[in-house]
């Protein structure tokens, strides 16, 4: 076991010092072979390297919570505006059409929901991922959960091992439990964990210091949105992310609880690609609303 004393916390994070892509657009993927490149560039636009991911697996542990209580409603008419589409299989394969030709980040563990304890997960089969065309497969993570902690990380590595004989890229994300401090330096390390044990994309939230966790980590970065927060605010939330590092959002409550949800999600596609400010977005909000 490595020697804990005198553990410092890292300080030299290069801020000034901006990422030198190496030929390809996607953070720490110069050296991945055709088929995960080809995947990961139906995730992150070329042009920009970034990406709007529009996450809807919240029923796989909370049922039909608001906003996704009928996918064929309120989510398909968004699709359109997202880069790529999270969601579990169940919901893919019912209500999600094949034509829409969209990226697809397949949720890929489940085990418990809201009811009991959140966070005991199993993996789903790869050949069921390759089965739907996935372009990534993602892997919840409890870091620093006692109880779940190595069996998450377990999924993880074990899904990039089965991920990589078929090229087929894994987003490792960061679950936060209630006892984390949701500091720089809990998501710096739980999203370095994810990095370090293979994962080609991280999802974690963001945080005051977001610029440490962002630089930290090898492979992009892309943020939850978390709760519903006012379309300004989230809007910021986006932007500050960018501005920090991240190479996108994925995200779900902030577009689909939102009073206009089709037109939220292009004010957040214009700032993350277009480099809009908070303030353009939210006025581009109320233009198109
Ligand atoms: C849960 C997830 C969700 O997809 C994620 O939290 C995004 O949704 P929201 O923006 O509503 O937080 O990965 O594990």
């Amino acid at each position: 076991m490595a020697d804990l004393d005198d553990l410092r916390e890292g300080a030299e994070f290069g801020l000034n010092e901006t990422f030198v892509p190496q030929g390809f657009h996607v953070k720490g993927a110069a050296h991945l072979p055709w088929g995960m490149k080809d995947r990961l560039s139906r995730i992150f636009n070329p042009q920009t390297g970034r990406t709007v991911m529009l996450a809807f697996d919240h029923g796989f542990i909370m049922g039909p919570t608001s906003g996704v209580e009928r996918i064929d409603l309120n989510i398909i008419p968004l699709t359109v505006y997202a880069d790529c589409l999270m969601c579990t299989r169940g919901i893919l394969q019912t209500s999600v059409p094949p034509s829409l030709n969209k990226p697809v980040c397949l949720r890929s563990d489940a085990g418990t929901t809201i009811l009991t304890e959140l966070n005991d997960n199993v993996l789903i089969d790869v050949e069921d991922a390759i089965r739907l065309n996935a372009s990534a497969m993602a892997v919840m993570l409890a870091i620093g959960d006692p109880v779940f902690e190595a069996k998450t990380i377990a999924n993880l590595y074990k899904a990039v091992d089965r991920g990589s004989r078929y090229n087929i890229p894994i987003m490792g994300v960061t679950a936060v439990g209630k006892q984390m401090t949701r500091d720089a330096r809990y998501f710096g390390l739980a999203s370095r964990v994810c990095a370090e044990n293979g994962a080609s994309i991280v999802k974690t939230y963001y945080c005051e210091g977001f610029e440490k966790v962002a630089a930290a980590c090898p492979v992009p970065v892309v943020i939850a949105g978390g709760k519903k927060l006012p379309e300004k605010e989230a809007l910021e939330l986006c932007y500050n992310a960018i501005n920090d590092g991240a190479a996108g959002v994925d995200m779900g409550r902030n577009v689909f609880q939102s009073v206009s949800p089709a037109v939220m999600i292009q004010a957040i596609h214009a700032v993350v690609h277009d480099g809009l400010t908070p303030k353009q977005g939210y006025e581009l909000f109320m233009d198109l609303s």
